[in-house]
């Protein structure tokens, strides 16, 4: 008969004492991304059979259209971790300001916020694509009982309790870390339990894929070309091959699996990139360095740059540690 694995509630509670503050709070939280990541998949298997395809007819404060999956996964999210009083702020990629959380006592004892990408590679839900969902935690740095400030959430990736994704791909994972390693947990949708399926992720140290959207080949820093030229070149390992989805969390997940670096650098049309620091690098990249990766920006390691903005954008290298370094080299010497 088949193995059974642990499940990701058992899971939660065989590992609370691990956590630094464990007062069942965190596990709490986990449980909850868990259980609204369950609504969203059943609703993404549904793409094409209800109306849940294109855009929502808004614009995010990016100027970004909305997709009305955007905005159905930035509801459940919110919904689900505000209904259960466990945080005290939640910031969001599809909402212009934190959201603070009063508890039903209008006071507020929780000790952490969240910041999350609630669809990640949203252009890709009308092809029937993978897409994701991004989540980072933090302890609030203001007291407690008081309403969160945007101090609680401009924090440096290095302060991050947890952080994670969910994949729906073609199957479900859910992948995260407190600072104890990497694990991923396979939904079973037909009884609705996610198992772990991927105990102690590791990035290898080398890969053979980058993934970066050439498209933009023109408009990148002479580093990021002459490191393209590097991966393309005949070597003995090389040249290594190209797989861009277009969703970070799939090409992160691909990449952590099979080696390999994801980058989205500044361009001459936009100086800082175009992903977020702090619902999208901060997370991949604590999730990277847990699983022996790395993340920086170019020059800097991700986690230690001080955010002045809540939707504040940043260049990103993340992947091999080895594969990553290189590129670093490479825009190092171009400057
Ligand atoms: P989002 O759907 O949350 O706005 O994120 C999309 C991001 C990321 O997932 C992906 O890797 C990248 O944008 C793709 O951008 P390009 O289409 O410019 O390559
Ligand atoms: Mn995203
Ligand atoms: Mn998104």
């Amino acid at each position: 008969m088949a193995k059974i694995n642990q499940s990701l509630g058992e899971f939660i509670i065989e590992n609370q004492s691990e956590f630094k503050y464990s007062s069942g709070e965190l596990s709490r939280l986990i449980n909850s991304i868990r259980l609204a990541a369950k609504v969203v998949n059943h609703k993404v298997n549904k793409a094409g059979l209800v109306d849940i395809l294109g855009t929502a007819g808004d614009t995010n404060i990016q100027g970004e259209d909305q997709q009305k999956l955007d905005v159905f996964a930035n509801e459940v999210f919110i919904n689900t971790l505000t209904n259960r009083e466990i945080v005290c702020g939640i910031a969001s990629e599809e909402e212009d300001d934190f959201i603070t959380i009063t508890g039903r006592n209008e006071k507020n004892d929780n000790k952490y916020v969240v910041l999350i990408d609630p669809l990640d590679g949203s252009s890709n839900i009308d092809v029937n694509v993978s897409v994701g969902t991004i989540f980072s935690v933090f302890r609030r740095v203001t007291p407690s009982g008081t309403p969160v400030t945007i101090d609680d959430f401009l924090q440096p990736g290095i302060n991050q309790v947890a952080a994670g994704y969910i994949v729906y791909g073609t199957s479900t994972m859910i992948v995260y870390t407190t600072g104890h390693g990497v694990n991923g947990f396979t939904l079973n949708p037909a009884i609705g339990t996610y198992y772990l399926s991927h105990p102690n992720m590791k990035f290898p140290e080398d890969g053979n894929i980058y993934s970066v959207n050439e498209g933009n080949y023109v408009h990148f820093p002479q580093g990021v070309k002459d490191y393209i030229k590097y991966c393309q070149k005949e070597e003995e390992d090389r040249p290594y091959t190209s797989r861009y989805i277009g969703s970070l969390v799939s090409d992160f997940h691909r990449n952590m699996i099979k080696g390999g670096i994801y980058i989205y650098p500044n361009t001459s049309k936009d100086p800082n990139g175009k992903l977020r620091l702090l619902y999208e690098c901060n997370p991949m990249a604590m999730l990277a360095e847990q699983a022996g990766g790395k993340a920086s920006d170019g020059f800097n390691r991700i986690m230690e740059i001080q955010p002045t903005q809540l939707h504040q954008r940043v260049p990103f290298f993340c992947g091999s540690i080895n594969m990553v370094e290189k590129a670093e080299e490479f825009m190092k010497n171009s400057k």
